[in-house]
């Protein structure tokens, strides 16, 4: 087989084979397939599509690219949860230790950031002496300990998805369907998971700007899933807006704790309820919200969270710490009314701008740095009240704040807002 021929055969809109696919993507791993001729043939991808078989043994050989990992020795069903991202996003850091606190075991490996804010990890990094790096052997024991583990994804799982991913990014090939589905599922089916919760964002802030393309890759996920023996279940929630009411890595943090002690937001209290319920349903465990809610009240959620924290080296005393930023500024509002939006993207922008995400793979964080919004989408204001503190460690221009401004949309109507928009099993 020769490469140029696949990428034409693609680029001219035909179906591959399953040995094709497989030739590839092992040729890719293991570097006989060069970059220039993977990013030729993502781009045919993006403009010719791939049928739900290509799609199946493009993730099938993603797989096979690296190492699965075994959780058998783990008892009971294992849940994983994957988001297609998001601005914002602290969600599993509640999840996790919620639905741990059911007695439901939670092993799982997430990502960094790239774009707009930090990953789940390095919000987890921002804590002093977390270890988001342990063997394997930790990682199961740990979770046969206490019930839970966040850490980084292996460095030899789904390897054809880790380079890919990489030169998908720089290569304007990111938002498509089957390239999207191909890399959350290889990493989901490699990690080992009995059943899985995806998340699938939508809106302004999200890969998928429109709820028929969240829609199209709920479904093709669910049925990658379900394929290979994995119940799977997908939620198509709204991005058009940050998560809660915190951008940044320790911000984020602090509003998980908040809301692992039961005083967060009501709607993102009720929407991570309403996920952890989902999760448990599809451990075989059936609670109501309220009964979900109720270990976020009694401190069991929060315990296991601070279980996990100890266990992987964190400093219980940091994590409570404030953030520790030189400039704290108010922003206030324009005019009276009520937000009608808060495009998730260019907060997640203007967040990485202050330090807290990576523009660049290689760029260093500022872990303390970030926005705390006080009105959220619907709510009403009154001109000059204050709407949004940024926390920096650099001045914040004139300009700077008349752009966040710019983007604070204030009306004359209560729009009404919803996290979950749609359920796919
Ligand atoms: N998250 C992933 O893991 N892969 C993608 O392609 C997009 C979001």
């Amino acid at each position: 087989m020769r490469t140029v021929d696949l990428i034409q055969k693609k680029r001219d809109g035909h179906e591959l084979t399953t040995d094709e696919i497989n030739w590839l993507i092992s040729g890719y791993a293991e570097g006989s397939v060069p970059d220039y001729q993977m990013a030729a043939f993502a781009m045919a991808i993006y403009f010719r599509g791939m049928s739900t078989r290509e799609i199946s043994d493009l993730t099938m050989a993603m797989v096979a690219s690296g190492e699965e990992i075994d959780l058998s020795a783990i008892s009971g069903i294992k849940v994983d949860k994957h988001s297609t991202g998001g601005v914002g996003d602290k969600v599993t850091l509640i999840l996790a230790p919620l639905v741990a606190s059911f007695g439901i075991p939670v092993a799982k490996m997430s990502g960094r950031g790239l774009g707009h804010t930090g990953g789940t990890l390095d919000k987890l990094e921002s804590i002093k002496g977390y270890q988001i790096e342990v063997t394997q052997d930790q990682f199961i024991k740990q979770v046969q300990d206490i019930g839970v583990s966040v850490i980084g994804q292996s460095d030899n799982m789904v390897k054809a998805d880790k380079l890919l991913y990489a030169l998908r990014d720089v290569t304007a090939t990111v938002d498509i369907i089957p390239l999207i589905a191909s890399s959350v599922m290889s990493k989901k089916i490699a990690a080992g998971a009995d059943a899985i919760l995806l998340d699938v964002t939508v809106g302004e802030g999200a890969f998928m700007k429109n709820i028929e393309d969240a829609r199209q890759l709920a479904q093709t996920m669910v049925e990658l899933g379900k394929a290979v023996g994995r119940k799977t279940i997908a939620v198509i929630t709204d991005m058009s807006q940050p998560v809660g009411t915190s951008i940044g890595n320790r911000l984020e943090i602090l509003e998980a704790l908040e809301i692992l002690q039961g005083k967060g937001r009501e709607d993102v209290t009720e929407f991570i309820c309403e996920l952890a319920q989902i999760m448990l349903g599809l451990a075989d465990v059936e609670k109501t919200v309220d009964e979900v809610r109720a270990h976020l009240l009694d401190g069991s959620a929060l315990q296991k969270f601070e279980e996990m924290v100890a266990a992987q080296g964190g400093d219980l005393e940091d994590l409570y710490r404030a953030v520790r930023v030189s400039h704290q500024v108010p922003v206030l509002a324009q005019a009276s009314g009520y937000i009608e939006a808060l495009p998730a993207l260019e907060f997640g922008l203007f967040a990485m701008k202050l330090g807290a995400g990576r523009a660049v793979k290689t760029d260093s964080l500022d872990y303390e740095t970030g926005i705390v919004f006080h009105k959220k989408v619907g709510e009403a204001v009154e001109a000059g009240q204050k709407i949004a503190t940024i926390y920096a460690n650099e001045n914040i221009s004139e300009n700077m704040l008349t752009n966040f401004q710019k983007n604070v949309k204030i009306g004359n109507v209560s729009v009404k807002t919803k996290e979950i928009i749609e359920i796919v099993s």
